[in-house]
């Protein structure tokens, strides 16, 4: 495996392999690295040629400062997780080599997914990921990437902003990797103090008898239902929502003619954590 810093050595070594036909599965991340990440090397792994991961703390996707500062920041076990999951390249840059021209997002279109839920609670937080991303598209060009349902509306986003600028790749969804107890995998959850990483499990166990209530009860019962669950425990509600998977519109009623799921985000002290699942 090879760790580069620097997009220029990044794209020869791209070039080189893409001359000789090899295909090219790219996973952007965050670093602080889980097996959720690795069940997306693994993904790409099996469907491309050569695998790249990159490593790098986008600033202009937190609209919290705090939330910046303290993300946690793991390098060495990074490199050494990808090293095991047999990844060719580590691309591991600076800020200044993403932000030349300083830390500033794009502002995106992409028909209202960007305002909902996620984006209502977290103002300019899908315009830096977009940002981000099209520059690693942009450097990488890869034939496949790769993305976790965990963070479902930053990967509708993603395939909205692949078909709005007509690029040429194919995103591919992956499955949520819980622990063993339902939590959702999060570089986050290293930061729970042990009391909340006990009550934080709460969370799936919610979804998933929010998920039987509501096949016999209406979406805003379903809602009422969710939210007295939570003030039974620890952590805080943020949101819960029903929404349609394609646009991510709150829905009204439960109909058969489109797929929906519910999406959360609670608060356990000052971390934040989101899940979600799918109802039909
Ligand atoms: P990060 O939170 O590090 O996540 C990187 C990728 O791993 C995302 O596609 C995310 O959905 C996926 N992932 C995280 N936890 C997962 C889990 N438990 N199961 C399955 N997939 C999981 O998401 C980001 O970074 C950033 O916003 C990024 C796209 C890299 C742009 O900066």
């Amino acid at each position: 495996m090879i760790i580069l810093r620097n997009s220029e050595e990044l794209k020869t070594w791209i070039e080189r392999h893409r001359s000789s036909g090899k295909t090219i599965g790219f996973v952007p991340t965050m670093g602080a690295l889980h097996e959720g990440h690795i069940s997306l090397v693994r993904q790409s792994k099996l469907e491309n040629d050569v695998t790249i991961v990159s490593v790098f703390v986008n600033p202009t996707q937190f609209n919290n400062p705090e939330d910046l500062k303290k993300y946690p920041r793991t390098e060495e076990a990074d490199g050494q997780l990808l090293e095991q999951a047999g990844v060719e390249v580590v691309f591991f840059p600076t800020v200044e080599t993403i932000y030349p021209e300083g830390q500033k997002s794009t502002h995106f279109n992409f028909q209202g997914i960007e305002n909902q839920m996620e984006g209502k609670f977290r103002p300019g937080h899908f315009d830096g990921v977009a940002t981000v991303v099209q520059k690693f598209f942009e450097i990488v060009q890869p034939d496949r990437a790769y993305f976790g349902e965990k963070d479902f509306q930053q990967l509708r986003i993603i395939q909205e902003l692949v078909k709005q600028k007509r690029l040429p790749l194919q995103i591919v969804p992956v499955a949520i990797m819980r622990e063993s107890d339902g939590l959702a995998m999060s570089s986050r959850n290293t930061r729970l103090s042990q009391d909340m990483r006990k009550e934080a499990p709460n969370i799936y166990q919610i979804l998933q008898k929010a998920k039987v209530f509501l096949e016999d009860h209406s979406v805003e019962e379903t809602k009422e239902f969710v939210s007295e669950a939570f003030s039974k425990t620890k952590l805080k509600l943020e949101y819960f929502e029903i929404a349609d998977e394609s646009t991510l519109e709150s829905v009204s009623t439960n109909s058969d003619s489109r797929k929906i799921r519910g999406f959360i985000a609670v608060f356990a002290d000052d971390i934040r954590l989101i899940d979600n699942i799918s109802l039909n």
